[in-house]
């Protein structure tokens, strides 16, 4: 298939901006005439060392980063920091207050039970997720070391829209799945971190937002490659660093700033997302999952109600070029993830497609 024929609403690995993936190309064998390819340059050489410090300062631009926190360029997934923040935040019997909105937040609280004393602050796992609490249904222990959330829920397709207040007790979020997708005050929060491969560059590299008082308080035990202050005295570099991960993550950061950095982002997500759930909220054939005040811009769940149908759609929307719109394999139905780089007429199209499987499947 010509790669103009599809869109690709994968929830991540996902689509990353075209002119960044050409970019990419011209640069592959020889970067600016060193004669080598970034894939194969030290990580210590001037020509990476300058790629290194644009990106992080480019980072630190479009996120409007201050500088009591430190950006690190991490490896492990979004899933390492599952481990990494109780190892490095608490001792053990410390108590660490979770708000359990998804997947990923229940297995954060199941891993940090091996090391602390987990409060459950919300579970929406008895209705399936699809509500993300209020402020008042929040059960907050003033004692905590830190308040821990997913501000975006892949699967379920929720996201907060609101950050929680916690008073002195220290946020912790994972924002893997719609960071730069707006503006965000980071000076909010102790850690806020993110796995590459949604809004940001392949997988491969994690962005770690740390406030540095929070870090060189980890466990005698805690190893080295998980130590945050090891890795902020160390520049991320301690050990060799995902590179060309982080060159991406530069291209993608060029790109963002032109279409209007996460402030341009967040007006164009909007108008994407709302296609859809307006289309939603009047088709009698699909139905959102998420409840209406709890919806992601990023990742928006769907389904007929029927699994055979909605098995029959996926295959229709991959016949018109619209790839990977199946629900994630624990929720079921349909999900498609409009990330960043998803352009608009992504949306368009799909909406088009559901309603043409609506003429055609009307109940
Ligand atoms: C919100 C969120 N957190 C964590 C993860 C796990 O990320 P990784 O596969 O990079 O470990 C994902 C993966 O999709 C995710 O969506």
């Amino acid at each position: 298939m010509d790669r103009r024929e599809v869109f690709n609403f994968s929830a991540g690995p996902s689509v990353l901006p075209q002119s960044v993936l050409e970019k990419a190309a011209s640069e592959l064998v020889n970067y600016h005439g060193t004669g080598m390819s970034v894939m194969e340059m030290s990580h210590r050489s001037s020509a990476f060392m300058d790629i290194f410090a644009d990106t992080k300062a480019k980072l630190r631009a479009a996120l409007k980063v201050p500088e009591t926190h430190e950006i690190l360029f991490l490896q492990g997934g979004a899933s390492l920091q599952f481990s990494m923040i109780p190892l490095n935040l608490t001792a053990e019997g410390d108590r660490a207050d979770y708000a359990v909105t998804g997947n990923f937040a229940s297995i954060a609280a199941k891993e940090a039970g091996k090391y602390c004393d987990v409060h459950i602050a919300f579970t929406g796992e008895a209705d399936k997720y699809v509500h993300i609490p209020g402020q008042d249904e929040l059960s907050l222990s003033p004692d905590a070391k830190y308040f821990y959330y997913c501000s975006n829920n892949t699967i379920f397709g929720t996201a907060w829209n609101y950050v929680p207040e916690t008073g002195d007790v220290p946020l912790v979020c994972d924002m893997s799945s719609e960071i730069l997708s707006h503006p965000v005050d980071i000076s909010r929060y102790g850690i806020a971190y993110a796995g590459a491969q949604k809004n940001m560059a392949p997988a491969g590299v994690t962005v770690v937002i740390i406030d540095r008082n929070l870090a060189g308080h980890e466990r005698k035990t805690t190893p080295l490659m998980l130590s945050y202050q090891r890795m902020i005295d160390k520049d991320s570099m301690y050990n060799t660093p995902p590179c060309y991960n982080i060159y991406m993550l530069g291209l993608v950061l060029d790109w963002l700033k032109e279409q209007g950095g996460p402030e341009g982002m967040e007006r164009i997500k909007h108008a994407k997302a709302k296609l859809l759930y307006d289309y939603l909220d009047d088709s009698s054939l699909f139905r959102g999952c998420a409840e209406k005040s709890s919806r992601s811009d990023m990742n928006v769940t769907f389904r007929t109600g029927d699994d055979a149908l909605d098995a029959e759609f996926v295959k229709f929307a991959g016949a018109n070029g619209l790839q990977n719109v199946k629900g994630h394999r624990i929720a079921g139905g349909m999900r498609a993830s409009i990330y960043n780089a998803m352009p608009v007429e992504g949306v368009e199209k799909l909406v088009e497609v559901m309603k043409e499987f609506e003429v055609n499947h009307h109940v």
